[in-house]
This record gives structure tokens, C-alpha cells and sequence, in this order.
């Protein structure tokens, strides 16, 4: 507090009181703070996308695996994180055209996808060298551009390949730029596993990063794919009842991203339906509802969204053709160890 207000403490308060009055008490203030996010892999149903961005919503952000938000998700109550999916992707012009064209709330930019992945399962199958290159001639640069983006290092998978391929990375980086290496601002990690081995991975990734190289401030880590593939609906809701309190409460999680904004229709082969948020009538699965918050934040499972609610514009039918293509390539990520 400055001298100044030590003087008037009474002014003070009074400017305090109508700062508090002021302050809108709603759930956009929770929203903004919340972790919680939506990896939107292009869900076609208007009531679904409605209840997402519902007011009561705990989520804050959402991204596509793609520069370009999707229309059928209204972004003025949400922060849109663009991803720029591999070499291609980062070297064609008109991707920084497209972010720079993004809304201000945007702010985070994540970076190649599973590179440690094949093409086959929605990774971007990139040589650490390769990708060492391209981040520093096309990720780098964007820190300085603009709005000053954050960027992530690639997402690889959660396996000892995903490791690997971080350490040749960080290798490549070096040897191209001896003094910076390749920058970034946040990690983003995926997980498709249970609760203790997503725990373990987290825990990797902060020593790799964070305590074996004694960095200050740590780098805050997103984990921006997550589920329990390949089992029920209730082994799925046990491990996120267990993941979210634990991801909640570490300082060095700053976001994630649930996989599964879905209908049990629309999941893919490899991570099955148990991981689904909605069930096949678009109310919200068991695992839906614990998303959302729980009834404490009013949300029930069976519960619909509301027709043509909140803005949403529901169609885009062109788009769940390639969403429906990408989605059958994609998310077969992952490696699925410690089940
Ligand atoms: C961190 O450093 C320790 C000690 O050198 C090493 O054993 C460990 O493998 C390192 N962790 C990672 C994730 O690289
Ligand atoms: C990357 O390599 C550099 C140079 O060898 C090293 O100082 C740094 O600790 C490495 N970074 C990580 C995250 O291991
Ligand atoms: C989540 O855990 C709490 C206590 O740990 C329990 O009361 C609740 O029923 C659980 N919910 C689900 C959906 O498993």
C-alpha cells in the first residue's frame, strides 16, 4: 500500500467497497480461474457444445488441435488455444496471419503434436532434429510477435518414447542455438492411463524440466489430452474423480483438457466410449457430469443442454467430415502402458 493511502485509510475503504460491489460475482471470474479446459475434437450437437459453454461452465479454455476455432464453439466466455500441428503447419505464412488474427484472449500457443507419434494415430511423426529446426524458425519468433505468444515444446506422448524424444530435442536445440537452445514458456503434456501413472509421468516431466535443471520459476504444465481409454464409463469417472483434486491442487499444473467431448458415437476405436462425456441422447455420462463441476455447480448426469442456448450456432455439418476423418487418424496416441 502506498503512503498515500495510509493517510486515507476511510477513502480507502470507500474505493475498496465499490471495487468490491463492482466486481461481478459470477461464474465468468470462476471460469477464468479454473483449470479446466476442452480439447474439441468437433462436436456437431448444438445442445452438447451449449452446456459446455453454459454460464455454470467450469471450463476456461478450449482448444482444436488447430490454428482455426471451431465456429460452432462461441469463444467470448472462453480462451481458444491455437496448435500448430507440425512443420508444415509452422512454415506456411498463413498460420501466423491466422493467430495473429485471434481474438486477444488468446494468449498460449501449443506447439508440434505427438512428434513421437505416427502420422497414423494423429501424431506429427517429426525428427527431433527436424523439429528442433522448425521451432526455432517458426515457434521462437512468434514470442516476440504481436501479442508476445506464449508457446509450449511439443506434446509428445506419455511414454518412455515421449522422454526420449524430449531429451534429442533438447539435444537438437542446443547444437543449433548454443546459447538458447529452444525457449518455451509451458510444457503440454498427454496422458491415456490411470490415475497413478498420469501422476508419474507429471512427475517426470517436473524433474526433467523443473528439478534437474534447477529452473526459477518452474515451467507450469498443461495436460492437454487425458483419459482412461479402453474401459467403462465408471472405471473412467473413479480416475477422474481421483485426477482432478490432484490436478487442482498442483501449483506446477496450470491446464487440462479431458479427451472425450463427446457422444459414445463419435469416440474413437482406440480410446473407446467409456472416456465420452455425453451418452448417446447428448445428455451428460457419469463422467460428463463430474466434468462439469457435479451437482455442487448444478450439473447432473442425464442432464441436457438447452436447444439453441448461449449463442451457440449449431451446424457446420462440412466440418464433421474432415473432424469425423482427422478423429479416426487421431488419438490413437499415446502409449497405452500402466493400465
Ligand atoms: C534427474 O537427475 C537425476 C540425477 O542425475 C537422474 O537420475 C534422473 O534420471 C533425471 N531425471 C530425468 C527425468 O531426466
Ligand atoms: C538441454 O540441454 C542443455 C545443454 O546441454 C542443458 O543445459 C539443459 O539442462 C537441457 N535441458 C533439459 C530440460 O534437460
Ligand atoms: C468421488 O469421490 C468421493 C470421495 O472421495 C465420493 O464421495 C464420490 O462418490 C466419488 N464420485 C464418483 C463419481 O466416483
Amino acid at each position: 500500500m502506498s503512503q498515500h493511502h495510509k493517510q486515507h485509510p476511510r477513502r480507502y475503504l470507500h474505493a475498496l467497497a465499490l471495487l468490491t460491489a463492482l466486481t461481478p460475482q459470477t461464474t465468468a471470474q470462476e471460469n477464468h480461474n479454473s483449470k479446466r479446459g476442452l480439447a474439441y475434437v468437433g462436436n456437431t450437437h448444438g445442445t452438447d457444445n451449449a452446456l459446455l459453454t453454459s454460464t455454470k461452465s467450469p471450463i476456461s479454455w478450449y482448444y482444436n488441435w488447430s490454428p482455426y476455432p471451431p465456429s460452432q464453439v462461441p469463444s467470448q466466455n472462453l480462451e481458444f488455444v491455437p496448435l500448430i500441428h507440425g512443420v508444415d503447419g509452422a512454415s506456411d505464412p498463413q498460420t501466423a496471419r491466422q493467430i495473429d488474427s485471434l481474438p486477444q484472449s488468446s494468449t498460449h500457443l501449443l506447439s508440434f503434436n505427438e512428434p513421437d507419434g505416427t502420422t497414423g494415430s494423429g501424431g506429427s511423426a517429426i525428427e527431433p532434429d527436424d523439429a528442433a529446426k522448425a521451432y526455432i524458425e517458426h515457434i521462437v519468433p512468434l514470442r516476440e510477435r504481436g501479442r508476445k505468444w506464449k508457446i509450449s515444446h511439443p506434446s509428445t506422448t506419455g511414454s518412455g518414447n515421449g522422454l526420449d524424444w524430449l531429451r534429442k530435442f533438447n539435444e537438437s536445440c542446443y547444437k543449433i542455438d548454443k546459447q538458447n537452445g529452444c525457449p518455451t514458456d509451458f510444457i503440454a503434456a498427454h496422458w491415456y492411463g490411470n490415475f497413478e501413472g498420469l501422476a508419474g509421468w507429471l512427475g517426470t516431466l517436473n524433474e526433467y524440466y523443473n528439478t534437474n535443471t534447477s529452473r526459477n520459476p518452474p515451467l507450469k504444465i498443461w495436460i492437454t489430452e487425458l483419459a482412461l481409454p479402453q474401459l467403462d464409463a465408471d472405471a473412467n469417472a473413479q480416475m477422474m474423480n481421483q485426477t482432478l483434486p490432484y490436478l487442482d491442487s498442483q501449483d506446477y499444473v496450470e491446464k487440462y483438457s479431458w479427451f472425450g467431448a463427446f457422444r459414445p458415437q463419435d469416440a474413437n476405436g482406440w480410446t473407446g466410449d467409456g472416456v465420452a462425456l455425453f451418452d448417446g441422447d447428448g445428455g451428460l455420462t457419469k463422467v460428463g457430469a463430474l466434468y462439469m463441476g457435479g451437482e455442487n455447480r448444478g450439473f447432473k448426469e442425464g442432464q441436457r443442454g438447452e436447444e439453441g442456448g448461449d449463442g451457440v450456432q449449431d451446424g457446420a455439418r462440412h466440418m464433421s467430415i474432415s473432424w469425423g476423418l482427422l478423429l479416426s487418424l487421431t488419438f490413437a496416441a499415446g502409449i497405452f502402458s500402466t493400465l
